[in-house]
């Protein structure tokens, strides 16, 4: 699809709380070591008892905002990547669209006077949500080429954890990340292609309850399920396959070499599924980019968290060619190709 693709602003936005190894070692039966040796994560941050993620996802949306140097008014588009929204509905793009409404126009107004066809829409592809958002905001685009997108990735794992399982439960935090991407604009990168996959064969490897599957009633006293639970051993295998192959595939599409690439980003899961990606790319470590050592598995966000934060360092500069690559529950999965 010869769809003009710029992504011209990004921001992101993580919770000050933070949750050590040390602080995990006090609540179940694990040891700084096992985390570290078995995944890289050190420490991950979480909301606050009075947060919510949509909280994150403005702060985000605001940077994300500012950057592409636009107002709120010329948003087209909300999009929101999470299998964690604060509630069923309204959908977290909704509560983002009302906040960033107010704050543009200091004053309770109706959104919709002000952004005439405003979409709003969460969208649920787990830990690939963020590639498949730029999917998506491809599809948009190519629908109306004037649309001005608001791409964000927020997830709150945190209140979906049980702290009494200690294989999963200790991988996951929280956080929010966004971009601006239109037809136009003074792009920090150009998509060049996406490709997503998803196999629901798979789909009771990852599962977060807590949706309507079950009857209950006021009093009900929650059950394991509610939680995100998840088949670890096996989930790493496609995790590893997954995202080579994709990533092979749009490479291959494109003309391009894993040499090629100036740098690789994966889906912040474990260090280990992306030491065995790398291996099977043949990538130098140098330019594969990792900070789940600090933020843990933040699923949807944790791309947009990696390129925000390589950006920051210098590692993502401009001239280099950048693949992303996700996979996540459903199963789903996901590469792109961007040029920065
Ligand atoms: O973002 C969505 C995609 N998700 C992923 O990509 C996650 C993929 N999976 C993984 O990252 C890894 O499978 C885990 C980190 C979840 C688990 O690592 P593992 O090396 O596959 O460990 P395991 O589940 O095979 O467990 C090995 C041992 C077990 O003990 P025994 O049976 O060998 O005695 C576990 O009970 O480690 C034990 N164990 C722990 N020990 C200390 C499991 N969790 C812990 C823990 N602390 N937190």
């Amino acid at each position: 699809m010869n769809v003009n693709c710029h992504i011209s602003g990004l921001g992101v936005s993580v919770p000050d709380k933070i949750l050590t190894n040390q602080d995990l070692e006090k609540i179940m039966d694990t040891s700084d070591e096992w985390i570290v040796t078995r995944t890289g994560i050190k420490t991950r941050h979480i909301v606050k008892d009075n947060e919510n993620i949509s909280d994150y996802a403005f702060l985000a949306a605001v940077k994300a905002i500012e950057e592409a140097q636009i107002s709120f008014s010329e948003i087209t588009h909300v999009l929101v990547a999470t299998c964690t929204p604060e509630t069923l509905s309204p959908s977290v793009a909704c509560v983002l669209a009302e906040k960033l409404a107010l704050s543009a126009y200091s004053g309770l107004q109706l959104i919709s006077s002000h952004n005439p066809g405003l979409v709003c829409l969460d969208f649920n592809a787990a830990c690939s949500g963020f590639v498949y958002g730029l999917e998506l905001a491809r599809a948009f685009l190519a629908l109306n080429p004037h649309a001005t997108i608001l791409l964000v990735a927020a997830e709150c794992l945190s209140r979906k954890m049980n702290y009494q399982d200690r294989s999963t439960s200790i991988l996951f935090g929280d956080a929010a990340g966004a971009c601006i991407i239109s037809a136009k604009g003074n792009a920090l990168f150009r998509l060049l292609d996406v490709s997503v996959g998803a196999d629901g064969d798979y789909k009771d490897l990852i599962r977060i309850g807590g949706g309507t599957d079950k009857k209950v009633q006021v009093g009900d006293t929650i059950s394991e399920d509610f939680f995100l639970t998840m088949q670890g051993r096996e989930v790493f295998k496609y995790a590893v396959r997954g995202m080579a192959q994709e990533s092979l595939k749009l490479l291959h599409k494109n003309a391009l070499q894993a040499e090629d690439i100036d740098l690789f980003i994966a889906h912040q899961a474990n260090l280990r599924i992306i030491d065995a990606v790398r291996e099977r790319l043949q990538l130098p470590q140098e330019k594969v980019f990792t900070n789940l050592d600090k933020y843990g598995n933040t699923s949807a966000a944790s791309i947009v968290l990696a390129m925000a934060e390589a950006r920051e360092q210098g590692i993502l500069k401009k001239g280099q060619k950048i693949v992303l690559t996700a996979f996540g529950a459903g199963l789903t999965w996901g590469s792109a190709l961007l040029a920065s």
